[in-house]
């Protein structure tokens, strides 16, 4: 057996992740180490996500409003997410997998926390479970680490509180805000979580809980100082529809390169540009001879 973090096969393992701790106070950070993370719904977005050597594809509850188009993380249900992580299980090799909990799967008591982490694992094919909430989620988060099921922490703006937060609005701007995101911080590290996702706080608070944590931080929206990076496929790609967050850069225009495509065929169709012969299955040529010769006949009789 090896005593080595990765699996031995090329594959992203939590012990992998964890070995990608950066941060060492006084030196700089390195670089070639950084986490990279991006979100996943499907397989052939699984394929091309993993295939460019992606850490971690996470199947985020933005499901909700990147691919089903709900307004917000809220209705998303269990069986929603376990059907897309299958999907994206079917597509990764490489990368670790990370299935978020959606809400209301977790808050209602241990037991049946555990009982859906475990679903992840077993029916979905994920490696880590991602959690909201940091503090107040500790015990829930080491009853899940408890049955070897790794968590992936989350702490920041937490879409999943939008109701308690008034809207998506950056957290930790005042002394008890980032008082409170310190203490969120420490107490899934000492859980024992795999990373730790920090999105939509100021960069300075993200320098200091990536400088206090032994655990990797993955910033989305928290500034380039953090351990690793993720981001929403489809924001990644401009298929959102709506106006991005000051954090996202797109790096494609999928939206463009879709309906152009979409257009064009619209268009050939029109103007029987297609199909062309060349894209029509023809008969053998002996059928053919075959036919022609009763058409030629029924032409005949009908004279
Ligand atoms: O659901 C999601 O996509 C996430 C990321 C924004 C981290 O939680």
């Amino acid at each position: 057996m090896s005593i080595l973090p990765s699996a031995g096969d090329g594959r992203v393992t939590v012990p992998e992740i964890l070995s990608r701790k950066k941060f060492i106070p006084g030196k700089q950070a390195i670089t070639e180490r950084r986490i990279t993370s991006v979100t996943a719904y499907d397989y052939p977005t699984a394929r091309l996500v993993d295939e460019a050597g992606v850490d971690i594809v996470l199947v985020g509850d933005s499901l909700a409003m990147a691919v089903l188009g709900y307004e917000n993380t809220l209705p998303v249900t269990m069986e929603e997410m376990l059907h897309h992580t299958r999907a994206v299980r079917r597509g990764v090799r490489r990368a670790l997998v990370v299935a978020d909990m959606p809400f209301g799967t977790f808050q209602n008591g241990a037991q049946e926390a555990v009982r859906n982490a475990t679903r992840f694992v077993k029916e979905g094919g994920a490696e880590v479970v991602k959690i909201e909430g940091g503090e107040k989620r500790a015990d829930l988060i080491r009853r899940i680490i408890d049955a070897e099921i790794p968590v992936a922490g989350h702490i920041g703006l937490t879409p999943q509180s939008v109701n308690v937060m008034g809207g998506y609005k950056v957290q930790g701007k005042d002394l008890s805000g980032i008082d409170q995101l310190m203490r969120d911080a420490m107490a899934l590290d000492r859980a024992g979580v795999a990373c730790i996702v920090l999105e939509g706080i100021p960069r300075e608070v993200a320098v200091m809980i990536t400088a206090e944590v032994g655990t990797p931080t993955i910033g989305i929206g928290a500034g380039p100082e953090c351990d690793g990076q993720v981001l929403v496929f489809h924001d990644l790609v401009n298929l959102t529809f709506t106006a991005p967050a000051k954090f996202v850069r797109r790096y494609g225009d999928a939206a463009a390169v879709i309906s152009n495509a979409v257009r064009a065929f619209r268009a050939d169709v029109k103007s029987l540009q297609y199909p062309l012969d060349q894209e029509s299955y023809h008969l053998p040529r002996e059928t053919k001879a075959g036919l022609d010769t009763v058409l030629a006949r029924k032409r005949a009789l009908r004279r």
